[in-house]
């Protein structure tokens, strides 16, 4: 590559301003609504103890390497003044190619915001139907779900006769987001990081707190107890080490809660000055996650669950879905606690809290693409993600109860992120060089990583996400590709999410083909 090339052209990069700013970043980045609402179902449904054994091998072989990696390669890409896939996998790999699959690295974050920040929309709203104890009278699973299939607007009953609160609480949620990023990577996404990750620890130990003072809650019932939540998941069962299922959902969760194959993390790391450390950071911040989701989101909603509904109840609880045991169980039982209204907008916040650290980490690559591939404003950049934003989501918040949301978060929240994380493996390791790469990660590291973690990127971390993806295609992938499990009056929406996806996919790829055709022209005018 000549010099030119080497040298980020027009204004200086922002830059994160200090440390704890950029670890509260990463960790806010990482730390999301996988770690209390995702974990917590997926441990129990999973087996609990039989879930955790996979879960921290897959923590150390996927998830550590994955976010060295990530790390590494973002403030690689940042040095040539590129804040997204496309640039930085330009320079990895020198082949005309390389942009392109780094498009897969935009589709995904700006995807999965288009789901993930109604979700978010949602924990804000209950946060408030908390505090005014709008659910406080709804007693019941059952009733429990009615109220939140009102609350979207998939059927109307006495809670709400339309969609219109959601919509507001959407409205407001995404004003915010863009509001975030539209002050910019200090003024935004750090100034928000400085105090939502402070103020969620202290919400998420608040409720740890109640739930370990909760004891037996009826002592008739003596099993339903807070001990015999955590010591479901606490005590390891080796007998169901052999299913592929506990271990695919493992795996899966490591992805998603760590935001690692998201693209999300390398732009976040691109903000950093060449020598700054990634080695002790990255670790920093898949700790800090795994101490939210194991640590803290293990010790609220499994463990109190198990108090009010038994082992059995918070089992078949969570088989119900992602959202049964934080929107549904939670309310239930705050309804039976002294200060409910309280501890149920604790709960709520500490969800947007988390959400919403993650949600503008999502949209970053977007805003970094446009200001730094096609010279865009800040403020500019912002306004153009929200209205593709805005657009996009109205047929996942239309078409909430014709799967149109499940469709989309399995191609991008579990497929695609494997695809993505292979692809990056694949360039940094092996085509960039694995020794180059561990010199790329080493440089200015605050820890000395052993070396057989090279060993374990080279080998082990692509062998198992191969291995992954292919077990996943043969038991999942096929019927979800076949729509085994969709009712024939969905299959139109299902079609419909497949082809919005596919759309956003084709415009990055042209929207990079565009900005790599306007950098050539610009460098054969410039003498
Ligand atoms: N990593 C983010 C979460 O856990 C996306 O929600």
């Amino acid at each position: 590559m000549n010099k030119r090339e080497s040298k980020s052209p027009g204004k200086p990069r922002e830059q994160w301003v200090t440390r704890i700013g950029l670890v509260l970043a990463m960790a806010g980045n990482a730390i999301g609504l996988g770690n209390f609402l995702r974990f917590p179902v997926q441990c129990a449904t999973n087996g609990g103890g039989a879930f955790m054994i996979p879960y921290f091998i897959a923590f150390f072989l996927l998830g550590i390497p994955l976010m060295w990696i990530e790390w590494g390669v973002g403030r690689f890409g940042g040095k040539y003044g590129h804040g997204t896939t496309p640039g930085m996998f330009h320079y990895l790999w020198q082949h005309p190619m390389a942009k392109y699959l780094g498009a897969i690295g935009i589709t995904i974050p700006f995807c999965l915001i288009l789901y993930y920040t109604y979700i978010v929309s949602w924990t804000l709203a209950y946060s408030v139907f908390s505090f005014t104890g709008k659910y406080f009278g709804v007693h019941g699973h059952e009733l429990m779900a009615n109220f939140l299939s009102a609350y979207q607007g998939t059927v109307k009953n006495q809670f709400f006769n339309g969609i219109g609160t959601a919509y507001l609480f959407f409205l407001i949620t995404f004003a915010l987001n863009i509001w975030i990023l539209s002050r910019g990577l200090a003024k935004g996404i750090e100034w928000l990081a400085n105090w939502a990750l402070p103020t969620l620890g202290v919400f998420g130990i608040i409720l740890m707190i109640r739930v370990f003072t909760l004891g037996i809650p009826d002592p008739a019932m003596p099993a339903n107890s807070v001990m015999n939540g955590l010591a479901f998941i606490w005590n390891p069962d080796l007998t169901a080490l052999g299913d592929i299922k506990v271990w695919l959902a493992a795996t899966g969760q490591v992805f998603f809660t760590l935001s690692v194959g998201f693209g999300a993390i390398q732009t976040y790391a691109s903000y950093l000055k060449p020598k700054d450390d990634v080695a002790l950071s990255g670790l920093a911040t898949a700790s800090a996650n795994a101490f939210a989701e194991v640590i803290i989101g293990g010790s609220i909603a499994i463990p109190v669950a198990v108090a009010f509904f038994g082992l059995q109840g918070t089992q078949a609880i969570a088989k119900g879905g992602s959202f049964d045991l934080g929107f549904f169980a939670m309310p239930l039982i705050f309804q039976r606690l002294p200060l409910g209204e309280l501890f149920g907008t604790i709960w709520f916040l500490l969800l947007f809290l988390a959400g919403i650290t993650s949600s503008v980490a999502m949209a970053q690559p977007m805003m970094a693409f446009l200001q730094e591939e096609f010279k865009v404003e800040r403020k500019t950049a912002a306004m153009i993600l929200g209205v593709l934003m805005f657009f996009l989501m109205q047929p996942v918040i239309f078409f909430l109860g014709h799967g149109f949301l499940d469709e989309m978060d399995f191609w991008i929240g579990t497929f695609g992120l494997v695809v993505f994380a292979i692809i990056e493996v694949v360039l940094f390791i092996w085509v960039f060089g694995a020794d180059k790469a561990w010199r790329e990660i080493m440089t200015g590291a605050d820890i000395k990583i052993p070396r057989f973690f090279l060993f374990i990127m080279k080998y082990v971390t692509l062998t198992y996400l191969v291995v992954l993806l292919g077990v996943w295609l043969a038991q999942d992938g096929l019927d979800v590709i076949l729509m085994k499990h969709v009712l024939p009056e969905n299959y139109i929406y299902v079609w419909f999410a497949r082809f919005l996806l596919t759309g956003v996919l084709i415009l990055m790829l042209v929207l990079v083909h565009i900005a790599w055709k306007r950098k050539h022209r610009i460098k054969q005018v410039v003498p």
